[in-house]
């Protein structure tokens, strides 16, 4: 079966079928390459692949684990050649499929030695990878001068409200302004100045121990979800990660990281004025009067849309002049309105209930606690906001809710309208158009709905173009988009084959005129696997995408894993890598 009719789309290839299988399929006059795995050689001298003896020297060398966000960043700059830095984010890692003899994930957790957690903390944070397409194939430039690694260890700087606070005060920096590292870097985005924002999401899961449930910051910590048997549990052998004995150390993760990816001294820097919370992602849209304005998800059941409106234009001609544009602004929520209205509430200290009297000093505690200033601000609580993302070409911002499983038919509304919502849903803003443009700052836009996942005719209320039916092009779990040169939008997913029995995969569709939200199946995820990115190369010949996870698989281990992709070589564990997607004979991806 295919996509059926094209019906007024302007994409130009045949969906593929559904299903679920060890390898990957990707639409016919397409090809996959493979362009980095977890440990391939990233700086010099980094030593061969060997899983079985991993150490967290060689790691700290190698490519990540678990890719999640994707970028480019053009060499020259401002190039527009196949020729540049891959920026990819690495969230998390499976010890289960990294080591052998675990057992699977809930055997592993709590066994790995001192030297796994020191091969899982170099395998989180982000690679910077000069790559190159040369006779039609994308390659990574042996010894490229840019090359670099981030780990859980890199030096960073907190700027903004919470620098120095007393909440990120630590032993070992009592100024509270140098952090160690950076977690679960899940999606990203960029800055009109040429910079990179990565966003710790799930930062809590590695911070544990009995601490957890004592103390004055209890109730901070279960809004963000500490637990004292953490999933990652470093504390037993990094004494930062026992909350115990760092009660201030999570407070220091949360937040969006910028960094230069065009210079491999830059020290990253927590940007703590956009917030602490789970962030998914962090795209940016430049506003009519040249504000720069992030736009940022809360990944957690009944969590938050954020935007970020920058105090000062950004300054095209001088760039030295944005280097500390994301210190200054305006940090909002958003809350949907039955009524198709949407109205972004300021989290700014002293006003409303954000004052003293509700624990609020400062604009350091509002940020560090973004949550509860949300929570008391009457935000609208939504089925896991991932991407927020600004198309382009028609202006709208699209909002990818993965799912909720969790809400019920009584905490129903119209943004989040279904019960045991777990195929989630997309969801457009619509800002005012104003003189020069979209007025992404206005303080109110309208929304709507784009589509509603699941499978037509089996799911209630799933809802596409009425071309989409139930055997082919429907998408389940939507988490990261891209939009193409046309404005079409490209949408990967995490959490179908749970949700649906289908693999993960990349969807496309238009967002404008005929064959508006008539989603195609464009690639499928090996067995296990979610796919991230998706991140659309020069000239919109490329799609690159982050296959994350191949293998977690309820039982699957090292040593017996539900899937070998991309090798399938025995002896060899999965490895999560980032591929790229060429037309066959050249030209634009989807027509
Ligand atoms: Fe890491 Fe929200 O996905
Ligand atoms: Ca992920
Ligand atoms: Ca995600
Ligand atoms: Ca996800």
């Amino acid at each position: 079966t295919t996509a059926g009719s094209t019906l007024g789309s302007t994409l130009a290839f045949r969906g593929l079928p559904h299903g679920t299988g060890p390898g990957e399929a990707v639409a016919e006059g397409h090809e996959v390459q493979l362009v980095m795995r977890w440990g391939d050689p990233v700086l010099p001298g980094a030593p061969p692949f060997d899983p079985a003896r991993q150490t967290g020297a060689a790691q700290a060398m190698q490519f990540g684990y678990n890719n999640d966000y994707l970028d480019f960043f053009p060499l020259p700059r401002g190039g527009e050649g196949e020729h540049g830095l891959l920026v990819v984010n690495h969230e998390y890692t499976n010890p289960e499929l990294m080591f052998p003899g675990l057992g699977d994930a809930r055997a592993a957790r709590g066994r790995t030695s001192a030297e796994q957690v020191a091969v899982e903390m170099m395998a989180h944070g982000a690679s910077v990878v000069e790559i190159r397409r040369e006779e039609g194939r994308w390659a990574p430039v042996a010894g490229g001068a840019l090359n670099r690694r981030i780990t859980a260890e890199t030096p960073m700087r907190v700027s903004g409200p919470a620098a120095g606070h007393a909440r990120l005060r630590t032993a070992a920096d009592p100024t509270g302004t140098r952090v160690l590292g950076t977690l679960n870097n899940c999606a990203g985005g960029n800055t009109p100045w040429g910079t990179v924002l990565i966003a710790e999401e799930n930062f809590n899961l590695y911070f544990g121990g009995p601490g957890v449930e004592a103390g004055a910051q209890a109730a901070a910590y279960k809004r963000y979800g500490l637990v004292a048997e953490a999933q990652f549990p470093w504390g037993r052998h990094v004494p930062r990660f026992d909350v115990a004995s760092e009660p201030n150390e999570p407070n220091r993760f949360g937040w969006v990281v910028e960094f230069d990816p065009y210079d491999p001294t830059s020290v990253p820097v927590k940007r703590s004025a956009l917030g602490r919370f789970k962030h998914e992602g962090c795209t940016h849209a430049v506003s009519a009067d040249g504000r720069v304005v992030i736009y940022m998800g809360d990944d957690e059941r009944f969590d938050y849309v954020y935007r970020f409106v920058t105090a000062r234009p950004f300054d095209r001609g001088d760039p030295a002049r944005n280097r500390d544009l994301l210190d200054e602004g305006t940090l909002s929520v958003a809350r949907f309105a039955d009524d198709g209205t949407l109205a972004w509430l300021p989290l700014v200290h002293g006003e409303g209930p954000l004052v003293e009297a509700n624990g609020f000093h400062g604009q350091g505690d509002v940020v560090i606690e973004a949550r509860r200033a949300a929570d008391l601000l009457g935000a609208t609580p939504m089925d896991r906001p991932e991407d927020v993302q600004a198309n382009p070409v028609n202006g709208r911002v699209y909002v990818l809710l993965t799912n909720n499983g969790n809400r019920t038919a009584a905490r129903a509304d119209a943004a989040n309208p279904r019960a045991n919502n777990i195929h989630g849903h997309v969801i457009e803003i619509i800002p005012p158009r104003g003189e020069g443009g979209v007025d992404h700052a206005a303080a109110t836009a309208r929304w709507e709905p784009f589509l509603m996942a699941g499978r037509p005719g089996a799911d209630p209320g799933a809802s596409y173009h009425r071309a989409v039916g139930p055997e082919a092009g429907w998408l389940s779990c939507p988490d990261n988009c891209a939009f193409d040169s046309k404005g079409r939008i490209w949408i990967a997913t995490d959490g179908a084959p749970t949700a649906a029995g289908v693999a993960d995969g990349l969807y496309a569709a238009d967002t404008e005129g005929e064959g508006r939200a008539l989603t195609r199946r464009f690639y499928a995820a090996p067995q296990g696997a979610e796919v991230c990115g998706p991140l659309i190369g020069p000239g919109d010949r490329t799609v690159f995408l982050a296959i994350q996870h191949p293998g977690e698989d309820r039982g699957s281990r090292y040593d017996a894993p539900s899937t070998r992709w991309p090798d399938f070589e025995e002896g060899m564990p999965p490895r999560p890598s980032v591929i790229a997607i060429v037309r066959k004979g050249g030209g634009a991806i989807g027509g």
